[in-house]
């Protein structure tokens, strides 16, 4: 095997050591698999006098133009994180003739489609398999794999965080605090969690997955985002005596009248559906295609050596096309316009939570507020009592979100109606958009 190829490293934190570890421990079967050697030539970091592990052979540099101006080497892997400069030093390496390959997730949701266009203008490869489900193979299934389908909807656990967390509070019975605490320590959650807790990392990746899987351009701002900081103990063990676990669901539907729906928000998902076992720091998504029927990809989602195994493939995958001559055989997949349509016209089925009034004809007096507006009731169930106050759990059967929308409202009017406690949609199987 006499061809080599250069690669230069932008960061060397947790994915960034994993990459080298794996370079390291498989180099020979990774070279043989790729038809070339792989050298790493320089690492970037931003402090050069760091402490750090795995350095044998490697050249630190905290300088971005040793990389981009070295002509040897063909590949650069982006694992610094955040958008700037990130996006800039992508842009530059593919300006250098370089191909690009990156873990990613906010680069690629925001700035996808700059990041194609570079890469077709220079004729080069742009991969991104990591920044979505960490080690599981998803970007590259959806790509290649499944091209014969018509993808009807894709679900999928994409924050591990979130996942660890609910697991936690349905298993223990713990709140959300003491189980965010627990993460913290573990290491799973930041110590500022927003962008897990709220859903935006999540949204992140439903982008990404959503305009893969529907060939359409979908931004961050065609996400409905919701979080898990307002699901309660009460929700959990409401939802595990109704036969359901809640899961923070990333979910992408198309319908042909409606467009494309994406939406992130935690989910009473039934404990038969195969999402419903992915448990702890472990992701899943779920595929619906038009000829394979269901598919389901599962994983370790983050982690040094799991994300790094996903990197270390999109580069074998660039070495394959440089020694082929092969350059750009799959480009950018958004190749329609789709409608998007917004949340407000969405169909679901919902589970609502409220204290009443612990009075005759109360039960009564809901069920006839939920008719008014249109809305079915699949069941309900009255079984506790709250600072004096009857609690009522209601499911719904599919409804459109502006009829829960208002009867939410007219019952918040109710004189007999103390509180709402809380809204979450439930999957009822009809994958409806
Ligand atoms: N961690 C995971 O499990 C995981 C899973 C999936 C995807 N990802 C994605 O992978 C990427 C890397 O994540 P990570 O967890 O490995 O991050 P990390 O541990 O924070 O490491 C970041 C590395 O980038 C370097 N760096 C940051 N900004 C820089 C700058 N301006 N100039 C030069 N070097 C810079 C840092 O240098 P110093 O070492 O000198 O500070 C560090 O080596 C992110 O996009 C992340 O979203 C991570």
């Amino acid at each position: 095997m006499e061809k080599k190829i250069k690669i230069g490293l932008l960061g060397f934190g947790t994915v960034g050591t994993g990459v080298v570890r794996v370079f390291q421990e498989n180099r020979h079967e990774i070279s043989r698999k790729a038809g070339a050697q792989i050298e790493i030539g320089y690492v970037l970091v931003r402090d050069i006098n760091k402490q750090r592990t795995y350095t044998d052979g490697l050249q630190l540099t905290d300088d971005i133009n040793d990389i981009l101006k070295d002509k040897e080497i063909d590949i650069v892997i982006e694992l610094m994180g955040g958008m700037h400069p990130a996006r800039e030093y992508m842009l530059r390496a593919m300006e250098a003739g370089k191909s690009v390959v990156t873990a990613n997730k906010d680069v690629v949701a925001r700035c996808g489609k700059e990041l194609f266009a570079m890469a077709e203008e220079h004729d080069v490869d742009f991969m991104f398999e990591a920044s979505v489900g960490g080690g599981i193979p998803i970007i590259t299934p959806l790509k290649q794999c499944l091209t014969a389908n018509r993808i009807t909807e894709v679900m999928g656990i994409v924050n591990g965080t979130t996942n660890y967390m609910l697991t936690k509070m349905t298993q223990g019975g713990s709140d959300y605090g003491a189980v965010l605490k627990e993460a913290q320590n573990k290491g799973y959650a930041e110590a500022d969690p927003s962008a897990d807790v709220e859903g935006l990392d999540a949204a992140r990746k439903a982008a990404i997955l959503a305009s893969i899987a529907f060939n359409t351009r979908i931004c961050l701002d065609d996400v409905s985002i919701e979080g898990i900081t307002h699901i309660t103990p009460a929700d959990i063990e409401y939802a595990t005596e109704l036969g359901y676990v809640i899961k923070l669901l990333a979910i992408a539907r198309e319908s042909p009248d409606k467009g494309v729906n994406v939406r992130v928000h935690p989910t009473f998902l039934p404990k038969d559906h195969p999402l419903a076992a992915v448990s702890d720091v472990f992701n899943a998504i779920f595929i619906q295609g038009n000829a394979i029927g269901e598919a389901m990809f599962y994983g370790r989602g983050a982690g040094s050596l799991p994300t790094a195994s996903a990197v270390v493939a999109d580069v074998v995958d660039v070495v394959r096309d440089i020694v082929n001559h092969t350059f750009g055989r799959i480009r950018c997949t958004c190749y329609e316009k789709k409608k998007i349509c917004p949340i407000e016209e969405t169909v679901s089925a919902y589970y609502v939570r409220l204290l009443v009034e612990d009075q005759p004809g109360v039960l009564g007096t809901i069920a006839t507020v939920f008719g008014a507006q249109g809305v079915s009731l699949n069941s309900v169930i009255q079984t506790r009592r709250v600072d004096d106050c009857a609690e009522i759990v209601a499911i719904t059967h599919s409804v459109a979100h502006k009829k829960i929308e208002k009867a939410v409202s007219v019952l918040r009017g109710l004189a007999v109606v103390t509180e709402i406690r809380n809204i979450i949609r439930v999957e009822n199987g009809q994958g409806a958009v």
